[in-house]
């Protein structure tokens, strides 16, 4: 992970979404397709209340697309707008624009009875790190938007990009820390590589992927590495790293090594589209 959490961090981080919140209509939240439980801020609930909600199932394209659909589906009968985007490619942006509107549609329905005209909606971006904010918002504003600059008074030191006539993003994102004390949360955040790979032991991380593999996507690593699925997790990374050359000195298995090939393939999408997380298993 980019931010190091630790309480002053924290809090900081919170203070500043408070603040942030209070000048916009709309949060848009990322959250990684693989694992939208896991991804998700656990406080995001309480500092986003009374304000419209969109959820971006952002990396759908390294998502499985069934369990993509299923998340979708979960999170509108949860009461939020739900799309899923790759902003790398940027598939999915057109969909947010019409999302956007229907979730401030309410809002908008009160401008209008009010007499305010030619308020745009504001939205901010918020999610833990590395879920694609960045990404998203590049590809959302792209060329065709114009800064607003600063507001003085109201949002000073904000940047507000214009999208269109009706909505206007903050330049910046709220980044917000995870779920830290549930630990299956943790080893599923360490698998799509937002976690620092030093702080952790990769190789027992492998073969909890193994296993996951194993029981929710058979086949795949036979197809990638040419391995029999057969036996415990430590022998299937053993044949991985034999099939991958991964030796150290008088023919010891290195196994640190075939942990970072099967990380390496994992997190690139080129073992397939694999989710970690199903609605309603992992909800706890
Ligand atoms: P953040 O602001 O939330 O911390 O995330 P950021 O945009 O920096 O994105 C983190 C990584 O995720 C980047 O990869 C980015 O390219 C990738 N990413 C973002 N959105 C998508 C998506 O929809 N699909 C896929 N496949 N990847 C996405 P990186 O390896 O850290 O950087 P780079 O190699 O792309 O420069």
């Amino acid at each position: 992970m980019n931010v190091q959490w630790y309480p002053g961090h924290m809090t900081r981080a919170k203070r500043q979404m408070q603040e942030d919140i209070k000048l916009i209509d709309l949060i848009i939240e990322l959250v990684d397709a693989r694992v939208p439980y896991s991804s998700r801020n656990p406080d995001i609930d309480e500092l986003g209340k009374n304000k419209s909600r969109l959820i971006l199932l952002n990396k759908a394209d390294l998502a499985d697309a069934s369990v993509n659909d299923a998340w979708v589906e979960y999170f509108r009968q949860n009461g939020f707008f739900a799309v899923k985007v790759d902003s790398r490619k940027g598939t999915g942006m057109k969909n947010i624009q019409d999302m956007i509107r229907e979730a401030c549609r309410e809002k908008m329905e009160r401008d209008r009875k009010r007499g305010i005209r030619n308020r745009p909606v504001r939205a901010m971006v918020a999610g833990i790190p590395n879920v694609g904010k960045s990404t998203f918002i590049n590809k959302f504003t792209g060329r065709a938007c114009t800064k607003t600059g600063n507001k003085p008074g109201v949002t000073r030191g904000k940047q507000w990009i214009r999208i269109n006539k009706d909505v206007e993003l903050l330049d910046t994102p709220g980044i917000l820390w995870p779920k830290f004390e549930d630990q299956d949360v943790g080893i599923r955040l360490a698998c799509i590589g937002s976690v620092k790979d030093d702080i952790l032991n990769m190789e027992e991380l492998a073969l909890w992927l193994i296993d996951y593999l194993i029981s929710s996507y058979s086949g795949v690593l036979a197809d990638r590495y040419n391995v029999a699925e057969e036996g415990t997790a430590v022998e299937i990374l053993e044949q991985i790293a034999r099939a991958r050359g991964c030796l150290k000195k008088q023919e010891e298995i290195d196994y640190g090594k075939a942990a970072g090939i099967l990380f390496d393939d994992f997190r690139s999408g080129r073992m397939g589209r694999i989710s970690l997380e199903k609605p309603n298993e992992n909800n706890k």
